[in-house]
């Protein structure tokens, strides 16, 4: 495996070995995380804007690794508004501690398939470089619906286009793709969310969705 960190971690079993998996492979790189990416910035400002926040809205940061993203989110809600960030790999979260990014949000370790939120409780979700490494993204994406309102939105963001991803890390990309156009539009759409804008350049990939009104479990009988 290439020795880019932003290289996907090996396929484990089963959802513990999952945590695992994505908890070595992001722990043993947290220290020097934002050193890697030093000119990342203001495309995290860029993409936070098109996310259309309002003072006092709710947001959370999942997958927010070290934080990048929560100062823009915060200048972007204002103090009245409230930020939470969101990881699955502790050492991710003491560098954002340590960078002072616990400042401007509240820092939570937990998966965000299984997040401890109550329903409709967010206005808006940012994901940053997050959907490739959940090994069930559609239970992911559902989870993320579960707790924004109707109406209520998603980025997902990641400051490649995939393209450039693919060629840092020396692979091909198809249509079978995660992130390719039509895949992500089905698999948003059958989550909970209507794609509504969709970019894929060198410098930024930015999805933009709405959670749409009625979420998929609840045509089972009730959000539960
Ligand atoms: C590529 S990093 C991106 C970090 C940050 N969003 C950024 O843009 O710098 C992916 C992050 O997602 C986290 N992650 C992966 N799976 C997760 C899950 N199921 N729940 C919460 N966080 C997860 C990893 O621990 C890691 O910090």
């Amino acid at each position: 495996m290439p020795d880019d960190p932003r290289t996907a971690p090996p396929r484990p079993e089963g959802p513990r070995d999952d945590h695992r998996s994505v908890q070595e492979f992001f722990g043993t790189r947290a220290a020097g995380w934002d050193a890697r990416f030093p000119d990342d910035e203001r495309a995290y400002a860029a993409a936070v804007a098109r996310l259309g926040l309002s003072r006092g809205d709710t947001v959370l940061d999942a997958g927010c690794g070290t934080g990048r993203a929560l100062p823009p989110l915060r200048s972007a809600v204002g103090d009245r508004g409230t930020v939470l960030g969101v990881d699955l790999t502790p050492e991710m979260l003491a560098a954002a501690t340590t960078a002072g990014r616990d400042q401007w949000a509240l820092l939570l370790l937990a998966d965000v398939s299984r997040l401890p939120l109550v329903h409709a409780s967010l206005d808006a979700v940012f994901a940053a470089g997050l959907i490739a490494h959940l090994p069930q993204p559609d239970v992911g994406l559902r989870e993320l619906a579960r707790v924004v309102r109707p109406g209520g939105r998603l980025a997902l963001f990641h400051p490649l286009g995939r393209a450039a991803l693919a060629a840092r890390q020396g692979r091909q990309i198809g249509d079978d793709d995660l992130r390719a156009e039509p895949r992500l539009n089905d698999l948003l759409a059958a989550s909970g969310w209507r794609m509504t804008s969709y970019e894929d350049q060198d410098a930024r990939f930015l999805v933009l969705a709405i959670r749409q009104n009625q979420h998929p479990r609840d045509r089972r009988g009730g959000i539960g």
